[in-house]
């Protein structure tokens, strides 16, 4: 296991120990701020332009101000330095509105080897339950207050649907919408294939997280032989897919193998796909011996 390292602006590398936040910083007390978290492969951030443009928006979608993005790179590249390339990493930029009083924004950077059982999904699948979101699916875009698509460090919501997912005895969570259709994970996105056709879920129409991974996925689906389409799906028209993925950038991609308790077999299209997105993939574990 490789240490983990923290790199704080103004600061550089601190030890993980180090104190990072004030108590006081509007992160931790109202959860206002925002992440970005990118797999680090062979010692680079991938798709790091994308994921501070992301950051850039939704800045401006809560109104932060942000260092300038050269600052935001020397932080990133502060922390990786000197990181063994064998190893993956999951590295994460944290921008929070900082003090309470009216500081600037408290911003740091972390990095960690990234965890056995993400790596492991990319090999086994994942089982997943569909779970009510308990609005339409253009409801949120609806309300022009609301920031959509804002990676915000208020992940309470997230939370409460991981520890509904353990208690059900899944790997993770589908949320669904209350006329029926299929949004995002708390943590992913939903990517099919149907019909030679890979789909995601449309950001601009649903409010869910664009992701970095689905957008680079089907930017180059043609690739693999797919044509690429951004759509709304209902969980029955998923259980008739030809395969079924949560897409983000630590886990990567990852097989849904059953959903709600209905079994899938595996798609002729992950190992094509996991090919295409380059997290390294496990060996596949061994069978489980025949107890009979
Ligand atoms: C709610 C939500 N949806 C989707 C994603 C996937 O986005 P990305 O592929 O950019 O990691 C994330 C990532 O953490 C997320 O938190």
């Amino acid at each position: 296991m490789v240490t983990s390292r923290i790199a704080v602006l103004g600061r550089g590398t601190v030890s993980a120990g180090e104190p990072v936040l004030r108590g006081d910083d509007l992160g931790v007390l109202r959860g206002d701020g925002l992440f970005e978290t990118m797999h680090l492969r062979d010692g680079r951030p991938w798709l790091r332009d994308e994921h501070l443009a992301r950051l850039t928006r939704s800045a401006d979608a809560i109104e932060l101000t942000l260092p300038p993005r050269a600052v935001l790179v020397g932080l990133l590249d502060a922390v990786r330095a000197g990181w063994p390339t064998e190893v993956e990493g999951a590295l994460r930029l944290v921008c929070t509105r900082g003090p309470e009083d009216g500081g600037p924004p408290t911003v740091y950077a972390t990095l960690t080897e990234v965890a056995a059982a993400s790596r492991r999904a990319r090999a086994t699948g994942i089982t997943i339950a569909t779970l009510p979101y308990g609005v339409p699916a253009e409801a949120r875009i609806a309300l022009d207050w609301l920031p959509a698509g804002v990676k915000s460090t208020s992940y309470a919501v997230s939370t409460a649907a991981r520890r509904w997912a353990r208690r059900a005895g899944v790997d993770d969570v589908l949320w669904v919408s209350s006329d029926g259709y299929a949004l995002e994970g708390p943590s992913a996105n939903l990517v099919w294939v149907t019909d030679g056709t890979l789909c995601t879920v449309p950001a601009a129409r649903t409010g869910i997280l664009p992701g970095t991974t689905a957008a680079w996925l089907l930017a180059h689906a043609a690739d693999v032989g797919l044509d690429a389409a951004e759509r709304m799906v209902t969980p029955a028209e998923l259980h008739e897919a030809d395969g079924v993925w949560l897409s983000s950038s630590v886990r990567g991609l990852a097989e849904v193998t059953a959903l709600d308790g209905r079994p899938r077999s595996r798609s002729p299209h992950t190992a094509p796909l996991q090919k295409l997105v380059g997290f390294p993939v496990p060996e596949q574990p061994d069978p489980a011996p025949d107890a009979g």
